[in-house]
């Protein structure tokens, strides 16, 4: 089983592989092309977080400023911060920094998986991703894709996330040896364009014969899912105060915790029935639309309020910045943006 799925996958990918900008095509792989475990490392840690679509202009403009580790790794960490906004969960760009920091100092990037591994913010999925892809290390990686993919051939039943180990398990018996990189890439791009979450392409598919779920009909049902818990809303107040001279109220976050180090609106506590405690003495104006946002974990509403303040003023909460860009703010702080800029029209 192990060579001839991984052999009629690899021969789809030399013919269909997507061109990707981390990617080295499998032609110029196999002509002895290597791929910098920089761009492979990066492409990995942003793919984590949203679709490739999206990733492709972060990959741009991050090799753009930081075209080495060494040069992330000198970044500013607010630089970093306002480059990743948008992206989310940013912890995982306080741990990209920390992790180019830690490369830099130790001369590049380890080639093994435990190597990886042991890097700051580097998890299960980025080391194996990372050995098998810049390093053509036979390593297991496992993403929802392959997850998905995996329960299909083997016509898992079992519902996720229990049957994480056992798809896992599974992936490893039929990852092969030889060109561990273009097969991981290859069990994503199958994901991605052939066996995608509905209606799966299977008359295309280039595994249709070993495709276990196919053969009992269920393919397109899988991988089954474990009902989630419903998200909570919280509610919140954000305040939105410009000086005179432009300058906007804005406050940086604790690293720690949800938006860690990310800039913002200064605001209440995201609970139940939140404290209304503004940052400033001010004639504060309501806003009449609420701003929306999910995270992983809740629903958020948050309430808008606005202020025009003197030049002069001074702030309990935050500090007045002169230079303010939309783009550096998280998603949910620029809807809220959004949501104001028109009171200060
Ligand atoms: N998703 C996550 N990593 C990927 C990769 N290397 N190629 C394509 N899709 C991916």
């Amino acid at each position: 089983m192990r060579d001839s799925f991984a052999n009629d996958l690899l021969s789809w990918y030399d013919r269909h592989a997507r061109v990707l900008p981390w990617r080295i095509a499998p032609q110029d792989r196999a002509a002895g092309v290597q791929p910098d475990p920089y761009r492979v490392w990066l492409s990995e840690v942003m793919l984590q977080q949203t679709t490739v679509a999206a990733v492709k202009a972060y990959f741009a403009r991050f090799t753009d400023l930081w075209p080495t580790v060494q040069a992330l790794a000198a970044a500013p960490d607010a630089d970093v911060m306002a480059e990743w906004a948008g992206l989310g969960y940013y912890a995982r760009a306080r741990n990209l920094l920390a992790c180019a920091r830690a490369v830099a100092a130790q001369g590049g990037f380890p080639q093994t998986e435990s190597g990886l591994r042991a890097l700051p913010g580097i998890g299960p999925y980025t080391a194996a991703a990372v050995a098998a892809i810049a390093f053509d290390r036979p390593a297991v990686v496992v993403d929802g894709n392959v997850e998905r993919v995996i329960s299909r051939v083997f016509a898992v039943e079992d519902p996720l996330p229990k049957s994480k180990p056992r798809l896992a398990a599974l992936a490893a018996t039929v990852t092969p040896d030889q060109r561990p990189g273009d097969f991981a890439q290859a069990m994503m791009d199958l994901g991605a364009t052939i066996c995608t979450p509905r209606k799966p392409a299977c008359g295309i598919c280039p595994v249709i014969a070993h495709c276990q779920g196919r053969r009992a009909g269920i393919a397109a049902d899988l991988p089954r899912k474990a009902a989630k818990a419903a998200k909570p809303t919280r509610r919140g107040i954000a305040y939105v105060a410009r000086r005179a001279d432009g300058a906007m109220l804005l406050e940086r976050r604790p690293d720690r915790g949800l938006l860690g180090g990310t800039l913002g609106w200064p605001g209440s506590d995201w609970t139940d029935a939140p404290a209304h405690t503004p940052p400033m003495d001010a004639t504060w104006t309501t806003l009449n639309t609420e701003v929306r946002h999910t995270f992983t974990h809740f629903h958020l509403i948050l309430t808008v309020q606005v202020a025009h303040v003197p030049t002069d003023a001074e702030a309990a909460q935050g500090g007045f910045l002169p230079d303010f860009a939309p783009s550096a703010l998280p998603t949910v702080m620029r809807k809220v943006w959004e949501a104001a800029a028109p009171h200060f029209d």
